[in-house]
């Protein structure tokens, strides 16, 4: 399932005092099964942006292909939208609302037009792929579940509907480093068991330069950049400039280059970085 976007603009409350031109012409193509990271200053209209993915939100004007069908169009049912594209708000967890862990990711499903059985399948499946134990939480009330568990049993819910592409607004926003990394590594196992596309909002460089294959960097509504992750964080000053920073492992290998360190600066991942200090401290021994 491939999506193109063609200058897309989208104003809030047009024609009145406040009106906000939150996205300016913003055109970019993702391919099925790609992971794309998308950044930007805050306000910058990512979160605009992604609601326009599966429907949420009309543009003012351009398209929305999705493997050629224009969702923007009149004739396009929300359902069949919704179907194929799942989206992930931040704090998904204040948006549990069923008596039981169960009957809330059975809900999609359901919506869905899945017969019981089928969703009861879809539940198990999906609560054992965000990482949670089902016969230790299904009964139990999501209400009563720790903020790291909540998320997973909200991010369960939409997974639950097998979505082609999965868009996630910020999910580790607000968490410590343990469930941050957690969350982390279900997205990769998602991605990996479910071989979707994905779409991960993020103020993280860290996470994007280790997970996406491409980037989309906005700024105050305009597409600023985009390019693999090699791509765009080899342009710092331009990242700086739209206050955004780099990746911890590619910001160390600049301040080594900048001490006169011969380094490589395409170091993306603490990976990276690793091997790349260890080929330094080991250069010219054998
Ligand atoms: N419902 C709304 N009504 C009016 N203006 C809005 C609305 N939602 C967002 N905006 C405005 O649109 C612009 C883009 O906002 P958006 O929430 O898409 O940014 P963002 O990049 O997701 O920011 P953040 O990183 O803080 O989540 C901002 O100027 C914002 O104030
Ligand atoms: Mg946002």
């Amino acid at each position: 399932m491939q999506i193109e976007v063609k200058n897309l603009t989208h104003i809030y409350s047009e024609g009145m005092p406040y009106e906000t031109v939150a996205l300016t012409d913003i055109s970019f193509e993702i391919d099925k099964g790609e992971f794309v990271g998308i950044i930007g200053h805050t306000g910058s209209g990512k979160s605009t942006l992604i609601q326009h993915l599966n429907g949420l939100i009309k543009p003012k004007s351009g398209s929305i292909l999705i493997d050629g069908v224009d969702i923007t169009g009149k004739d396009v049912k929300m359902r069949d939208i919704r179907r194929q594209i799942g989206l992930v708000f931040q704090y998904p967890e204040y948006q549990l609302f069923e008596e039981t862990v169960h009957k809330d990711v059975a809900f999609g499903p359901l919506n869905l037009g899945l017969t019981q059985e089928e969703a009861d399948n879809r539940v198990v499946e999906a609560i054992r792929l965000v990482g949670l134990s089902y016969d230790e939480i299904a009964d139990r009330s999501p209400f009563e579940l720790s903020g790291g568990q909540k998320r997973r049993v909200a991010i369960a819910g939409v997974i639950a509907m097998k979505p082609q592409i999965l868009i996630l607004d910020e999910p580790t926003a607000g968490l410590d480093p343990k469930a941050h990394g957690d969350i982390l590594q279900m997205i990769e196992r998602i991605h990996e068991v479910q071989q979707n596309s994905i779409i991960l909002v993020s103020h993280n460089m860290g996470d994007i330069a280790k997970l996406a294959d491409k980037v989309l960097v906005m700024d105050r509504g305009k597409l600023a950049l985009t390019g693999t992750p090699a791509e765009v964080f080899r342009q710092s000053d331009l990242l700086e400039s739209l206050g955004l920073g780099l990746p911890p492992a590619t910001f160390m290998m600049r301040v080594l280059e900048s001490k006169g360190i011969q380094v490589s600066t395409d170091i993306l991942t603490i990976e990276g970085a690793e091997e790349e200090l260890y080929r330094i401290l080991t250069r010219g021994k054998n």
